[in-house]
């Protein structure tokens, strides 16, 4: 069972936004699509670099270090199945954007 953690608010996380979050040593990148909170862990699996500060289109977030693509509500990438970025449920409670952290 994850346990819920405030990772962010609403306010800090409008619609369109991304925001790197660090808790516990651990890097989550969390984006607002259109209304829908996502997290993501936030480190690309190829060299380490920030998904957060990714380029989005639809629900792909492109690394702006070079440009490896996940989809942020499924980890999965168009470079195949033996690569997928962990996912971590949301809820929002009130304000907050609480995510199921490992
Ligand atoms: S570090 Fe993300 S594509 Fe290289």
């Amino acid at each position: 069972m994850p346990r819920f953690v405030k990772l962010a608010t609403l306010e800090q996380l409008p619609a369109g936004a991304a925001k790197e979050v660090e808790f516990e040593g651990r890097v989550y990148a969390l984006y607002n699509i259109d209304g829908t909170i996502s997290a993501i862990d936030g480190i690309c699996p190829h060299q380490g670099g920030p998904l957060a500060e990714g380029d989005i289109v639809g629900t792909t977030v492109t690394c702006p270090w070079h440009g490896w693509q996940f989809d942020v509500r499924s980890g999965k990438t168009p470079l195949g199945p033996k690569i997928t970025q962990p996912v971590y449920e949301v809820k929002i409670e009130d304000q907050d954007v609480l995510v199921g952290v490992p």
